[in-house]
């Protein structure tokens, strides 16, 4: 069974505060062209710039926004960067998850005297908009998270990059935050992450749900939701379990190459508008038979959405006590079966669809299949 916690800790025990994701960073294979589709189908807006314009010589980023969404997308300029290794390996992935702190030293002390690897040291960067301290340590993979602390710093992003003023692709369609960020780890390390997310960095148990809530015939796995103290980022792991056929978390591993961040949950307050202008805009999202919406009304009672709109953009709905929620997934937006999108909203719940779990794994089996990958 699905069991909720409530993570209460007095805020003096969290010694790693939190203020919200402050970015992801993307490495791809071509970020010019990836700007472009961020820009055009999801409605990000392009702000900030840095590459050999900018004096950086190996490297060149695009920050895009939308709503306090913000992701960076980076390609490297060289065969032997870092850059170009990750998107050898993994193909375009998440490189960092980026939390805003108020202190990236002492946030950056706290977790590697717990027993984080760091991957870089505390560094002040700063430009005529003021200063800026960062730093990161490892997490799953070769996923990093970065401190950012920004308090003094009025520029577009980073020291380094310059503000873009007009962005004439951006469509924005209604997206406001990271509502959390899904990890997929190997066999029988979801509860090594958990305890990572739990000693290292303060998190509690949110949610957890075993092969029960989350198997179809073929695919399994088990998922463990961590959440930081006040309950702003919240990072579910996964990982594949036992089932007839391959896992779709195995699928992702295959292709991955390893560990990495499966899937990022962004947040609308009108998911009818955001998802119809998506579709628009060119978004694949997953589709559920006809069966899934004849059964909706039974499972989930009234909403006020009407259910030939839900069924027609094929949004899901699951409830909980506390209310309900609407969520889609897209399909993954690359050519490796990796990493993807989904869009929710929420109505009091704060469940994560394992009432969908069913109806969208038996979906992704689909997809599996059609890939010679089940
Ligand atoms: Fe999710």
């Amino acid at each position: 069974m699905a069991t909720l916690t409530q993570p209460q800790p007095t805020p003096a025990a969290d010694f790693l505060p939190l203020k919200g994701t402050d970015h992801v960073e993307f490495y791809v294979g071509n970020a010019r062209q990836s700007a472009y589709f961020y820009c055009a189908a999801f409605g990000m807006t392009l702000v900030a710039y840095s590459g050999p314009e900018t004096g950086h010589r190996d490297r060149a980023s695009y920050v895009l926004q939308q709503g306090k969404v913000r992701f960076v997308l980076t390609t490297a300029l060289r065969p032997d960067s870092e850059i170009a290794q990750h998107v050898h390996k993994h193909g375009d992935g998440v490189r960092a998850i980026a939390l805003w702190v108020d202190d990236a030293r002492q946030a950056w002390r706290e977790t590697t005297s717990r027993g984080a690897r760091s991957i870089q040291e505390p560094t002040e960067l700063s430009d005529e908009h003021g200063q800026v301290v960062t730093s990161s340590i490892a997490a799953y993979g070769d996923t990093i998270h970065t401190f950012v602390e920004r308090t003094h710093y009025t520029g577009p992003f980073l020291p380094g990059f310059r503000h873009v003023a007009h962005d004439h692709v951006a469509r924005p369609v209604g997206l406001l935050h990271i509502d959390h960020m899904v990890g997929n780890v190997g066999w029988n390390s979801m509860n090594d992450w958990v305890d990572f997310y739990a000693k290292v960095m303060g998190f509690s148990l949110y949610q957890h749900f075993d092969e029960k809530d989350i198997s179809t015939e073929y695919s399994a796995l088990m998922s463990k939701v961590m959440a930081n103290g006040n309950g702003y980022v919240k990072f579910p792991i996964n990982e594949p379990a036992q089932g007839r056929r391959k896992s779709q978390i195995e699928e992702y591993l295959d292709f991955y190459q390893g560990p990495g961040v499966q899937h990022i949950a962004l947040a609308t307050s009108d998911i009818l508008t955001t998802v119809s202008k998506m579709q628009q805009q060119g978004v694949d999202f997953l589709t559920v038979p006809h069966s899934y919406y004849t059964e909706l009304q039974d499972r989930v009672g009234k909403i006020d959405e009407p259910l030939e709109e839900l069924e027609r953009l094929g949004i899901l709905v699951d409830r909980d006590d506390e209310g309900y929620m609407l969520q889609i997934f897209t399909r993954p937006v690359e050519d490796r079966p990796t990493v993807f999108f989904e869009i929710i909203q929420r109505k009091g719940s704060r469940s994560f669809g394992k009432g969908n779990f069913k109806a969208l794994f038996e979906a992704i089996e689909r997809e599996q299949a059609l890939r010679g990958n089940l």
